[in-house]
């Protein structure tokens, strides 16, 4: 027992390599194992107490406030989080999880007497079920197990057709944007993934998956733009401070309408054009893979949004404030996307070349209240209905053609 106790006395904890930073982060860290210690021989003495009396406790083995005996039947796609769900014990979905279920402790698990012994998670912050919870989640989370592909075989790259300088150098700046667009789509579920308490694991196990598919895309991209022998083109500034302030979003439910409906409705709305936007038969199977994915992410956003307009504690405040916060996010996105690295691209791809650019515009002009239509009706569908404060306006070349 002594020799544990100066063990852990004597622990070390492992040093962090940030930036130069790493004495006055590794003083914190020890710090806060110095505060942590006393609990964390409590755990340890008696465990070795008994271990060196060559007894065992067995507690593990009473089924008291579990749900031993449960058995879980599969459907005819073997067995889902809904097949689990049906039974009350691990179906029960908490409205609001408590402080001491903020931790890692799995839904339906003998955790009840060990509630004083649990840490707080301080960074697990989403702690309602109105604030995250969309009732397809379990349905999208086995669509996108279903639906994976893989970028380095599933694309035919070796039958990419060489275009004309105009159209590879329009392709090559369309795939820059979005590999910039596929890192933000990544990065915010990545962020809140770890502010999710394990009561809501289908949205974790989610978001996972969505991880995933925005690494593939970014990854689909990247190799699209090497590979017809161009490269990646020009960065766009306005984008960098749209998805800044996306990051920054307060809440989830504010950051996935930002990203799910608004921008990733974008995109999917541009995917669905791969038809005119494509000009090999390889960009056109890209775009109809990352369209799969997309339509997920965009129906998880969606239903999250209603969730939350529905199930808020005071409806019309949360209806505000969605308000408020479209109001910004509107007009980010779309200066972002009226910068010419992006529209000019889009519209020599769809007019056929550079001497065609203007015909291509009429088409991005179009595009645009294609995109602007089906993310009212996303809006309307969540029961955020912007149709008369929208400020996506009218795309500024189509007012001067109309004039
Ligand atoms: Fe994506
Ligand atoms: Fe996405």
């Amino acid at each position: 027992m002594a020799d544990l106790r100066d063990t852990i006395a004597r622990l070390d904890p492992p040093p962090l390599a940030t930036h130069g930073r790493e004495e006055e982060l590794c003083a914190a860290y020890e710090a806060a194992f110095e505060e942590d210690r006393e609990t964390w021989l409590e755990f340890a003495t008696p465990a070795v107490e008994r271990l060196e009396k060559g007894s065992f406790s067995l507690e593990w083995m009473n089924t008291d406030g579990g749900a031993w005996g449960t058995k879980v039947k599969p459907s005819s796609r073997g067995l889902t989080f809904m097949d689990l769900n049906r039974s009350k014990a691990y179906g029960t979905i908490a409205d609001s999880v408590p402080d001491h279920h903020r931790n890692l402790t799995p839904r339906g698990s003998i955790r009840d007497p060990y509630k004083d012994q649990l840490p707080v998670y301080d960074d697990f912050v989403v702690t309602e079920k109105w604030d995250l919870w969309a009732d397809n989640v379990s349905t999208l989370y086995e669509e996108a197990k279903a639906r994976q592909w893989n970028a380095t075989k599933d694309i035919a790259w070796d039958e990419l057709e060489t275009l004309p300088e105009d159209l590879e150098k329009a392709a090559c700046q369309l795939a820059t944007f979005l590999t910039e667009i596929e890192f933000l789509a990544g990065d915010f579920p990545a962020k809140w993934m770890y502010r999710i308490p394990a009561e809501f694991l289908e949205i974790k196990a989610f978001l996972a998956t969505q991880i995933m598919d925005e690494a593939r895309h970014l990854e689909v991209f990247r190799k699209r733009a090497l590979a017809g022998g161009g490269g990646l083109l020009h960065v766009n500034p306005m984008f960098e401070w749209a998805s800044k302030a996306l990051m920054a979003s307060p809440t989830h439910t504010s950051g996935a309408y930002f990203l799910n409906l608004i921008g990733e409705g974008f995109i999917l709305s541009v995917f669905r054009g791969g038809e005119f936007l494509a000009r090999t038969h390889v960009d056109r199977e890209i775009f109809r893979r990352c369209l799969q994915d997309e339509a997920r992410h965009v129906a998880f956003g969606t239903i999250e949004l209603k969730n939350y307009l529905e199930h808020h504690p005071r409806p019309d405040q949360a209806l505000a404030l969605m308000h408020r916060y479209a109001d910004i996010a509107e007009v980010l996105v779309s200066t972002s996307i009226l910068q010419p690295v992006v529209l000019e691209p889009l519209a020599v791809l769809m007019g056929g070349g550079i001497d065609e650019i203007d015909s291509g515009m009429d088409g991005v002009a179009f595009l645009w209240d294609v995109v602007k239509e089906e993310y009212l009706q996303r809006c309307d569908r969540a029961g955020l209905y912007r149709r008369d404060v929208c400020k996506f306006g009218e795309l500024p070349w189509k007012a001067a053609v109309n004039r």
